[in-house]
């Protein structure tokens, strides 16, 4: 014995897998030997004795788990905080470990009921005592950690582990002397990652590999410059050795069947106090209100994964049943998140569910004034494609032009309090921005099961169709545009080159004759394919009747570009008899405005592209104002733009044969857009035919 040391450990009498509450114990029911595990665990014993004082806990029958001391509890100088298991096959071990305790003139603090903490397997000293790293995410509550700063009086930094074979912090996290750590970083998410690399310098992380973690290197009991292990690869123990450590491995497979090792096997009971130090904890807890249709819709879930998924944790405090299947339900949620900085992120998540309410006493939405043109406050609060409203004074404000990735502007005029959403580059002096995200609600439509089914002709819920789902989306579309057109509404077209390349292009050109596009945007590529094709029948020299390419073809693109430069625009070359058929050509001669917005990769360009892109995307969002249907065909640069222009509610349909494309569009949440993966081409052709089909749009019967 060298050091003033202590740990306690407990003997493995009663050791076996019994049960299964960690992945590693699957499949190992009763397969561990008792023999060799009394061996491996008296190695480990005459280790430890060698470097420190070593006190035993009598073994329990019927606990088997017992010898894992690491989840005694929690100490800190004279003070313990006592595990409350979450799983009952170990609970029954805490009276046990409490009586050790008291035994020992230990102060005992014990958790609420039902507030899960496993003691030192999920919560680690840095080993210069500066602050306790805590874990969450599978054993441990987030909510107990506030309750570990207050009674040891130390900063907490809480870890979100999220691979579940390293359920517990000491299984892929292990603080080392002089300020080392040992780690498997992707055990963790990345904001828990973010915050150990802020807390220990680069020089100082040891991070291991897979092969290892599997092994339990991290599991290691360091005493000075030793580290006990089961098992290390010459790598790690080269690494080690470089910064002054000595590894001692010993085997303790037997311990790993029920996913433990080393230092499960040990709790080390003499930890000094630093007295300067204080507690200090960046957990931050809310409640809200959830209502609406929470069952039936499944938004009670999707709000629960959603704070979990951001790394928080929830306790629902009340739920009130909507008993009828039109009433509402009501739900009352705490939230916890390990920093004010994850809050905002779930509280923003919340906010574009809908439904979410804070209490009243911090209702009122936070704003900051625009110091710079074109430049918001920082912690600005990022609108999103839903109708939303900001509370002002105790009202609720209606956020006007409601588009996604701008900031909420507020001005404040004689007439009232005008709030809408705005480009960052937009924002001015003199305007207030709205910050954090408090007093913002969203406004979704309600899901429920019975309007979903009333809607008889209800657009397909947002998702991706499957080559057999492209008729019925084409039927659904067919219809809607001829509803749209008759009753005088606005239908936009995104468009790329593919669809000329595809032959759409005729069919493109008829929806437009016939009075279903009501504005075209795109780009330099779709005009020029276009008119190349009315003007020499090929696109970029492809002969598009025949599918070969002509002899010395693809000049007759620049050929193309050359001659509408020469008369000006694309409408006067219409004018002059130039252009006599095509895309084009249907927008110019049925008045049909159109938009063509540049890039750094376009030949020419025509002189009616809008190479300047900030003019371009205020001429997008002026063609898009009010629209009903957005119809999005082969243009993945377009249509993301026209996309993030766009608010919720309008009618989004993405033709794209590439799925990335359709799966990014009709993610927008949004029950209004669709995806089809199809070739274009193909795509218009059947809307042509089903738009034929169609006599009146109120006698069309789709099955
Ligand atoms: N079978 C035990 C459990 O699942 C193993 C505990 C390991 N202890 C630890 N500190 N990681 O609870």
């Amino acid at each position: 014995m060298t050091s003033q040391i202590r740990f306690l450990i407990c003997p493995p009498h009663y050791y076996d897998v019994d049960y299964v509450i960690n992945p590693w114990m699957e499949g190992n029911i009763h397969k561990s030997s008792q023999e060799r595990a009394v061996e491996q665990w008296d190695k480990l014993h005459h280790i430890l004795k060698e470097h420190a004082i070593v006190d035993i806990v009598p073994p329990q029958k019927g606990w088997p788990d017992m010898v894992f001391t690491a989840n005694a509890g929690l100490v800190l100088g004279k003070t313990v905080v006592l595990s409350r298991f979450l799983h009952k096959e170990r609970q029954g071990e805490e009276p046990y470990f409490n009586q050790w305790f008291e035994d020992n003139g230990y102060t005992v603090h014990e958790l609420p009921k039902d507030l899960p903490f496993e003691g030192a397997g999920d919560a680690l000293l840095d080993r210069e005592g500066r602050w306790l790293w805590a874990g969450y995410g599978f054993r441990t509550e987030l909510d107990s950690h506030p309750y570990l700063a207050k009674w040891l009086d130390i900063e907490v930094l809480s870890l979100r582990l999220i691979d579940e074979r390293f359920y517990h912090l000491d299984t892929c996290f292990c603080p080392l002397a002089n300020g080392y750590l040992l780690y498997y970083p992707p055990a963790f998410d990345s904001y828990s990652n973010r915050l150990i690399e802020m807390r220990v310098s680069q020089e100082k992380r040891i991070a291991i590999t897979e092969a290892d973690a599997v092994n339990f290197a991290c599991n290691a009991v360091n005493i000075e410059s030793i580290v006990v292990m089961n098992k290390a690869s010459e790598p790690l123990k080269a690494r080690l050795a470089e910064v002054g450590f000595r590894v001692i491995e010993t085997p303790l497979t037997e311990f790993l069947k029920a996913g433990g090792a080393a230092k499960c096997l040990t709790l080390r009971v003499t930890e000094p106090v630093r007295e300067e130090l204080h507690a200090n904890v960046s957990v931050e807890s809310r409640v809200f209100n959830l209502e609406g249709h929470l069952l039936d819709s499944g938004l009670i879930n999707r709000a629960l994964d959603l704070i979990v998924d951001n790394g928080g944790s929830f306790q629902v405090l009340n739920f009130s049943l909507g008993e009828q299947r039109q009433s509402t339900s009501a739900a009352k949620v705490k939230v916890s998140a390990p920093s004010h900085e994850v809050m905002e992120s779930i509280i923003s998540h919340l906010i574009d569910l809908g439904a979410v309410d804070l209490p009243q006493d911090e209702r009122d939405a936070k704003s900051e004034p625009v110091i710079q043109a074109g430049v918001a406050p920082d912690d600005f609060y990022v609108s999103t494609i839903y109708p939303t409203e900001v509370r002002i004074n105790g009202e609720w404000v209606k956020v006007h032009n409601q588009r996604m990735d701008g900031a909420i502007a507020i001005t404040r005029t004689p007439k009232g309090i005008v709030a809408q959403c705005k480009l960052l580059r937009d924002v001015e002096v003199g305007e207030e921005v709205v910050v954090d995200v408090l007093g913002i609600r969203t406004i979704r439509k309600t899901e429920s099961r019975e309007k979903r089914n009333a809607e008889e002709f209800s657009f397909m819920s947002a998702g991706v169709s499957s080559e057999r789902r492209v008729e019925l989306v084409v039927e659904q579309v067919a219809w809607e545009l001829r509803k749209i057109r008759d009753g005088g509404g606005k239908v936009v077209v995104t468009t790329g080159p593919v669809v000329i390349h595809t032959g759409g292009g005729e069919h493109l050109a008829q929806l437009i004759r016939e009075g279903y596009v009501q504005a075209l945007l795109g780009g330099n590529a779709i005009a020029i394919h276009d008119i190349e094709q009315a003007m020499m029948g090929t696109s970029l020299g492809v002969d598009m009747k025949r599918g070969v390419a002509v002899r010395g073809g693809h000049r007759h693109h620049l050929k193309v570009i050359n001659t509408i430069r020469r008369y000006g625009s694309i409408a006067k070359a219409v004018e002059a008899g130039i252009i006599q058929s095509g895309v084009m050509y249907e927008c110019v001669s049925n008045g049909v405005p159109f938009c063509l917005a540049g890039s750094i990769r376009d030949d020419g360009p025509l002189p009616d592209t809008e190479m300047n892109l900030i003019k371009a995307q205020t001429e997008y969002a002026r063609l898009l104002k009010g629209a009903d249907m957005i119809l999005m065909l082969s243009s993945m640069l377009h249509s993301i733009g026209v996309g993030n222009m766009t608010p919720a509610g309008v009618k989004m349909v993405c033709v794209d044969i590439n799925p990335a494309v359709v799966t990014k569009l009709s993610d927008r949440g949004s029950i209004e857009s669709v995806g089809v993966v199809t070739d274009v081409g193909l795509f218009l052709s059947l809307l042509l035919q089903q738009l034929q089909k169609l006599t009146s749009p109120y006698t069309a019967k789709v099955s």
